[in-house]
């Protein structure tokens, strides 16, 4: 659902309120939020009109709970935390419930979920390990109501209401087509109440609205709101004209015996005439929990009515009672909610990052929102081409998405909301961080620029300096252990370290310094000491690791050793670096591009790194202090290890050059003609002759798949 013009702007507001409080302002923090939740309780509950989303409704929630476990004294039995909804209004009778309706706890994840099951297996004294069976249907994104018969007949139907005292709403309920007046089955109870939940499939929604635009009234903003609003109209006659539906989920019998189930009560609910889930699954492991949770997010598009996410409930009644309730949630049923990824906000500034490479990344800075229960408030634009291509301007509305973990994108603008004097985003020509021009390389061998725009200065640009220096200490690349990024910004800064090579001898400046790095602040004699250490050790290095230090775009740990595997000694990596720049179109550019492995973009970077004479100089300067020992393939044992293994055929998941490099790491040799002395033959596609000759040889022959198996498991 698209977040309406008004609730952006309440997002800044709502930004402040979830700022944790000092100590002495805990109680009046307090107070506002509890206050604020109130308000929008009623103009969900009451109203049907809500201000601000689910999401920023539960933030504020989620907020207040955590405010109260810090400072339990402001937890008090008339905090919205201690009550389900909101207080009822005077319209209708008050009704108490035969037990309270409650609300659900919610999980967004396979991790709370698994900490939901394990907090139900402690409880019933079970091995936390065993998957105590739940059953699961979609969770409807309606209203609550209950209904109570008596005798088989229905006598009387409530809302929610505050969750212990509801409203009788009996007369709007009994409009429903498909609530039963009487239950048609053998031995109903004497009384019995049947719970779920009141809904609008859309095209009755768009239907009702309609008629709300013709007679001139306000339109509803889901249908969950037109659902409320028609079940609590006081003259029922205007809610018959609306064909709203109702699903039964529960069934409160208190006869109903100790070995019961909730997959049974479903059963039994659907044979009294009530409407239930078709989609339903008994899961018996988290794997079945998760499995229908995707299943139900997938078909999500093909419901005619809303849902957002899906309800587990432990299967068995008996633990159901075992396990009761908290203030709010019972302890046995958890709702898996669906994320919902975009949202619309504003572009309030676009920021450039210079990155280790030189690279300038525009950032989009958002009025912060929330997507997927995390505040959001910046967006990457990738480059130039970029907002040039979405044309983002500072100022636009902009849909943000937001998918896993993944940095939000602005998936587009909002060009109809856009004010006319907003200007296009004008690139900048100098470097943000240094003031030098930025350029746009030009990439010979295609004949086309560069994507992205780059600094001109390389190592005299302070952000790239900085960056260069960190990451040629970090773990893939040097590794010289106690050296973090503000050690080396120290450096920098009290002239210690200008280039790569300056590393290496540091401690024999420091030796000969009057001034000593031990005598700042923060670094004792130890520290210094152990980082002496930790770079004469590094002072060996395998090519791989070498080509990672120089810290090239695109080349970092699997792209370095397809390129050290490939030059296999230092000597010959210079050569063929010289060859490049020399002829980039020459042969040993076509070779590299003929590995399987590399693309254009690592030849790109390749030659654009070395063309700049102050890096190769650097290179060569780092090199003299080190000692680079040519490649050497680690090999791992496996259940290949000194087997003579032959690929024939085509290969579905790699290339046959791929498998044969998997394979020699794993200790096998690949021979390329069948003997007696094959050990296996791995057969792709169209295998032909050879596999013929495997099975004439007696030869065993391994399928794509068993051999995706054995490096997979190894
Ligand atoms: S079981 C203690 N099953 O979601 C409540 N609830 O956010 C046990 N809901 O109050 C409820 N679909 O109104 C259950 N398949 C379903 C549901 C469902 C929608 C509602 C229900 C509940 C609310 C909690």
């Amino acid at each position: 659902m698209e977040t309406p013009d008004n609730l952006i702007h309440l997002q800044s507001d709502l930004v402040d309120l979830l700022r944790p409080p000092q100590e002495k302002n805990a109680m009046h923090h307090h107070t506002i939020l509890s206050t604020i939740i109130s308000k929008h309780d009623g103009l969900y509950y009451r109203h049907n009109q809500p201000e601000i989303t689910d999401e920023q409704y539960d933030a504020l929630r989620l907020f207040l709970e955590q405010l109260e476990s810090q400072y339990p004294f402001l937890k008090k039995n008339d905090s919205p935390t201690q009550r389900v909804g909101a207080e009822h209004d005077e319209k209708f009778e008050k009704v108490v419930h035969l037990s309270p309706m409650l609300s659900l706890a919610k999980t967004l994840n396979t991790k709370d979920m698994t900490e939901f099951m394990k907090g139900i297996a402690r409880i019933l004294a079970h091995d936390l390990s065993t998957f105590i069976p739940v059953f699961a249907e979609p969770k409807i994104d309606g209203v609550s109501a209950s209904l109570l018969y008596e005798n088989g007949y229905l006598v009387r139907g409530a809302s929610r209401g505050n969750g212990t005292e509801g409203e009788n709403i009996t007369e709007n309920l009994r409009t429903i087509q498909n609530i039963p007046e009487r239950l048609c089955a053998k031995n109903v109870p004497h009384i019995c109440e049947i719970r779920g939940e009141v809904f609008f499939s859309h095209d009755a929604f768009n239907a009702v609205n309609n008629k709300q635009a013709i007679d001139n009234k306000p339109l509803f903003a889901n249908p969950r709101n037109a659902a409320s609003g028609s079940l609590r109209m006081l003259d029922a006659r205007i809610t018959a004209e609306r064909p709203l539906q109702f699903f039964a989920y529960d069934f409160l019998d208190h006869t109903v015996p100790h070995n019961f189930n909730q997959h049974i009560i479903h059963d039994i609910l659907s044979s009294y005439g009530f409407s239930v889930q078709a989609l339903k699954r008994l899961c018996h492991s988290l794997e079945e929990a998760e499995d229908f949770f995707e299943n139900i997010n997938n078909k999500r598009p093909t419901f005619d009515y809303d849902i957002d996410g899906v309800v587990y409930k432990v299967d068995n009644i008996d633990y159901q009672r075992r396990l009761g309730a908290l203030s709010r949630y019972p302890r046995y049923a958890v709702a898996w909610k669906f994320m919902s990824n975009t949202v619309t906000t504003y572009v309030e500034a676009i920021d450039i990052q210079v990155g280790r490479t030189g690279q300038l990344t525009p950032v989009a800075r958002l009025k912060p929102v929330l997507v997927g229960g995390v505040m959001v408030t910046n967006a990457s634009l990738h480059n130039e081409e970029e907002i040039a291509r979405k044309d983002v301007r500072i100022g636009d509305k902009v849909i943000v998405k937001r998918a896993g973990d993944v940095i939000p994108q602005i998936e587009s603008v909002i060009k109809e909301s856009r004010d006319t004097n907003l200007q296009p985003f004008i690139f900048p020509d100098t470097c943000p961080c240094c003031g030098s021009p930025t350029i746009k390389p030009f990439n010979k061998r295609l004949g086309r620029h560069f994507a992205e725009r780059y600094c001109s200065s390389r190592l005299s640009c302070p952000a790239q300096q900085l960056e260069t220096l960190a990451y040629m200490v970090s773990k893939n690349a040097l590794d010289i252990k106690g050296v973090a990024k503000k050690h080396i910004a120290f450096l920098i800064e009290k002239g210690w370290l200008r280039h790569p090579a300056d590393l290496f001898t540091l401690q024999q400046r420091n030796d000969d310094s009057l001034i000593k790095i031990e005598n700042y602040p923060g670094w004792g004699d130890l520290s210094v000491h152990n980082i002496f250490a930790a770079i004469e050790k590094a002072r060996h290095i395998s090519l791989d690791r070498f080509i990672i230090t120089l810290g090239i775009r695109h080349i970092g740990e699997k792209n370095a050793t397809i390129l050290a595997r490939y030059f296999g000694s230092y000597s010959i990596f210079l050569e063929s670096i010289e060859d490049i720049l020399n002829d980039p179109e020459g042969k040993t550019s076509l070779s590299l591009l003929e590995n399987d492995n590399l693309g254009e973009a690592v030849l790109e970077a390749i030659i654009f790194y070395f063309q700049d004479a102050t890096l190769l100089d650097n290179m060569h300067l780092l090199a003299e202090q080190l000692y680079i020992a040519d490649y050497k393939e680690t090999i791992i044992a496996s259940a290949i290890s000194n087997k003579i293994i032959v690929f024939t055929g085509t290969l579905q998941s790699t290339s046959r050059k791929e498998a044969k490099i998997i394979a020699e790491k794993l200790g096998a040799k690949v021979a390329n003609t069948i003997s007696k002395r094959t050990d296996y033959v791995i057969i792709g596609d169209n295998a032909g002759k050879k596999k013929q000759l495997a099975h004439d040889l007696n030869v065993p022959i391994l399928s794509e798949k068993q051999w995706q198996e054995i490096i997979t498991t190894t």
